[in-house]
């Protein structure tokens, strides 16, 4: 879906969680998010539960099983805020997606390699990594393609060295386009390609977006994560502007919610009211289990597979298909 113009109104992303807030139609202050409480909510329908962001619960089924695989929605995991959940979100949706028989790749495409730590693997002993595949036309990137331990997840890894690509690209023609060279050949065989995105709006994150054919952006349940949104949507609008026409937000995922707190609320409620049906129903909650699934090197769907955290990012992964 594009990007309304109304959704970049200065009020929604003034710096004073009260000045331009919300007033009488807030989600928070008419439904309690995050509380599953009931209310008479705008449909009219009476005691139906509320989901987290205000809107009624609805339950989405499973998706229906694949006959067979790809080619691959290439989704950019993008935030130029650090620390929102890019790389928890890649991983776990990326697990979950594969548990509904989709055929994943992962795409480490930030030079920290958290994504591939999470996953287990040790960047600095790498030899190859995405940025040779990146930057040497010679190379076939089937040689840095790794399997992961989740069934059907695939991972192209990062290390430190992705950090060169960022000054050595732009001297290069097409520079812009160098990721989607890379992924050229192998989105016939997956159902979704996941990029982990860098916390910055530079030349790797265009290159992600130029590639993408949608966007999904993580955002914490935090006053200040507001802030940065409306840079973000400006160059998701100048990407599609100028090198991917066909680039669609898929949906803004609020994460690190805690429903204890009227805070964490009142973001997801001006979240709702600036993007509306953009933002997923999901909604992921903080949890100390997710730092501990890094240091396990899985997803959570696997560490603790019944945990609030792995049922949120299975929905996740339903709403996702189905988007
Ligand atoms: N829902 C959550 N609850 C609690 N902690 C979380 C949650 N999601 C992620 N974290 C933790 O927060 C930290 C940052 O998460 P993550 O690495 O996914 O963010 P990121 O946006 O990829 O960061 P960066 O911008 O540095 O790449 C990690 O330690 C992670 O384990
Ligand atoms: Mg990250």
């Amino acid at each position: 879906m594009a990007t309304p113009h109304s959704l970049r109104a200065p009020e929604v992303f003034g710096e004073t969680p009260s000045a331009g807030a919300p007033s009488a139609g807030s989600a928070a202050s008419t439904s309690s998010p995050g509380s599953g409480a009931s209310d008479t909510p705008a449909n009219g329908k009476p005691d139906q539960p509320l989901g987290p962001t205000g809107r009624p619960l609805r339950e989405i089924p499973d998706p229906p099983p694949l006959d067979g695989h790809g080619p691959a929605r290439v989704l950019a995991m993008c935030n130029q805020k650090g620390g929102v959940g890019k790389t928890t979100s890649t991983i776990n949706l990326g697990a979950s997606l594969a548990e509904y028989g989709r055929k994943v790749l992962l795409v480490d495409f930030d030079p920290q390699g958290a994504l591939s730590v999470g996953l287990g693997v040790q960047p600095h002993e790498l030899d190859q990594t995405v940025y040779n595949a990146v930057m040497e036309s010679s190379i076939n990137v089937r040689d840095i393609l790794r399997k992961t331990s989740i069934d059907g997840v695939d991972l192209l890894p990062s290390n430190i060295d992705l950090s060169a690509a960022e000054v050595q690209l732009v001297a290069e023609v097409g520079r812009e386009h160098s990721l989607m060279r890379v992924l050229r050949p192998l989105v016939g065989e997956y159902d979704f390609v996941l990029v982990d995105c860098q916390p910055s709006l530079g030349l790797l994150t265009v290159n992600a977006l130029t590639a993408a054919d949608g966007v999904i952006i993580p955002l914490e349940c935090e006053f200040f994560s507001l802030r940065g949104v409306a840079l973000l949507m400006d160059t998701i609008d100048k990407v599609r502007e100028r090198l991917n026409p066909s680039l669609d937000i898929i949906g803004i995922l609020a994460t690190m919610f805690d429903p204890r707190t009227l805070h964490s609320k009142e973001v997801i409620s001006r979240v709702v009211e600036a993007f509306g049906e953009t933002v997923f129903d999901t909604v992921i909650n903080r949890t100390v289990r997710f730092p501990e699934t890094t240091v396990a090197g899985e997803p959570i769907t696997t560490w603790a597979p019944k945990s609030v955290g792995a049922t949120a990012y299975r929905q996740l992964a339903r709403e996702v298909i189905r988007r």
